[in-house]
Formats: C-alpha cells, structure tokens, sequence
C-alpha cells in the first residue's frame, strides 16, 4: 500500500511530534549525518569536471527522489506512520507560517550569528549538534526572507514557467541551459545574484543560513523543499505524459557531456538504480 506525503501546513500535532521524534532519533544514532556527508559527496558542479548526478544535471530530479525515500525508510523504520511532508512554498510564504513554528522547525535565526533559537532543533536544546560541513559553529543558522537583502519565494508563476516546458532537459544538459523543465525548476538562471536563483535554488537561497550550499541537509527543511520539488516533478509527468527522462541515450564519446550526465537507463551513482526505473513513484507514496 503506498503511504501519503502531506502538506505541511496540514499537519496534526501528533503528526508534528511524530516526525520532530523520528528526526531527533536518526541524529541521535547517527544516521541523520550519513545524509548530510553523502549529499556533501554528491555537490559536484558544472566546473569540477566528471560525472554530476546530484545537481546541474538532468538526474538533479531523480537523485533526490532517491535520496528522499532513503531518508523516509529510516525515519519510518523508526516510526511507520511517518512520511516526508511537503512545504508548498508558494501558498506558506511567510517566516511565520509553516514549517518555521515552534512545534515543527522552529524559526529564523536570531540577528549577529543567525543561530536558530526556537523549537526542537535549536542548539540550546541539546539534540542538533551540526557535525558535517559546518563553518560558524555547531549550531543550526537561518536568515530567512535574507533581513538585509529581501528575497521573496517562488510565485506559482514562477512555477507555472518551469511546469509547462515540454522538454524534460535538453543538451548541454548543465547549468546553463535556458529551455527544459528541470533546469527551470532548479533554477540556475543567467546572470548574477538574486535573480539569477530561480524556484528551487531561490528557496534554498530564502531560508539562508545552513541551507545555502552542499550541507544544507543539516537543516531538516531540506527534505520538505524537495520533497515539494518531488510533487512538482510528478506533476510535470502528469501534465506532459508523452514525455520523459532526457537524456535517453548517453552523449556520444567525444562531445563535452560524454560521461558527465546519467541517461535514461544507466545507474545513478550511490545507487544501483537508473532514472527510468525512479520516474514511477505512485506504488510507493503519493502526494495528498
Ligand atoms: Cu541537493
Ligand atoms: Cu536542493
């Protein structure tokens, strides 16, 4: 039977506290940093030359798929009625809206060193001691909405651009590219700065702090930001049915992507699964 990922906003207190609990249990064994060290491994850009899978590629999509229900098999071998809520960024657009309460994620950081200060993963607490791929200190930072240089979320027409491109991705299959969906819903834009961070790296960018770069999955909202990157994955597949994975074939030896993506039925490294084979999700969750 396939479970349901919900809507953060959604939640019952006993589905908060469930989750919160299976969280905390993860970190406390260790396993929670295993995530963080893995997708620090997987941070490869444009520029460092081999194969990418994780980002700026065409499996940026099934990576975290992947990597998603790796993190809900752990948290729900420790609690099985938990699943990975969605944070539908444009709808809880707020620092005060969901997920950033007291009885979830807590809120934004507190001025001078952005330390999160409320809620179940402040330092304070005791029970979320950064230990991978952290500068400032072992504690978790947020600056959410960027207090000094305003950023705004995603709009659902932000999202309706990237949605309704035909194309999954097409050639150079990178960074750069300006047509295809997952590009558009990665979002590297052209030029510099802020409007250059499109939908999923303009949020990242929003939430600042711990978020921001390859450790941002020490911050757990990681996992309903892609978790709502997933959804929207999903629909793109619905809405555009004669459509899938690009690239089918591999680059052919000698041009510039030769052996830097992951085609539609090679293996996408940790895993020994291909993109083909992670594009059906609905026999194991669905979005409700
Ligand atoms: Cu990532
Ligand atoms: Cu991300």
């Amino acid at each position: 039977m396939a479970y349901t990922r919900k809507d953060v906003s959604t939640l019952t207190a006993g589905e908060k506290r469930r989750f919160v609990k299976a969280l905390l249990e993860l970190k406390r064994r260790g396993e929670y940093d295993e995530f963080v060290r893995t997708h620090i491994e997987y941070y490869v850009a444009d520029g460092d030359g081999g194969l990418r899978t994780a980002h700026m590629a065409p499996s940026f999509l099934p990576w975290h798929r992947q990597f998603l229900l790796q993190l809900e098999d752990a948290l729900r071998r420790i609690d099985d009625s938990v699943s990975v809520p969605y944070w539908d960024w444009t709808r809880d657009r707020t620092a005060k809206s969901a997920p950033w309460t007291r009885d979830l994620l807590g809120g934004t950081g507190r001025a001078g060193d952005r330390r999160v200060m409320d809620g179940p993963f402040a330092y304070g607490e005791g029970n979320w001691t950064l230990k991978e791929g952290v500068t400032d200190g072992a504690y978790l930072t947020r600056d959410l909405g960027r207090v000094r240089e305003p950023l705004e979320l995603p709009t659902r027409s932000d999202v309706e651009w990237a949605l309704k491109d035909t194309a999954y991705d097409v050639s150079p299959w990178d960074s750069t590219v300006t047509r295809g969906f997952r590009n558009k819903l990665e979002g590297w834009g052209t030029g510099r700065g802020a409007p250059s961070w499109r939908n999923h790296n303009r949020v990242h960018r929003w939430v600042g702090g711990a978020m921001v770069g390859g450790a941002s999955v020490n911050d757990p909202v990681f996992w309903m930001h892609h978790a709502y990157i997933d959804l929207l994955w999903s629909r793109w597949q619905q809405r555009h049915r004669e459509h899938r994975y690009q690239p089918a074939k591999p680059p052919a030896p000698g041009t510039a992507q030769y052996r830097r993506v992951v085609a539609r039925h090679e293996p996408l490294p940790p895993w020994d699964l291909t993109p083909d084979q992670l594009e059906d999700h609905a026999r194991i969750y669905r979005y409700g």
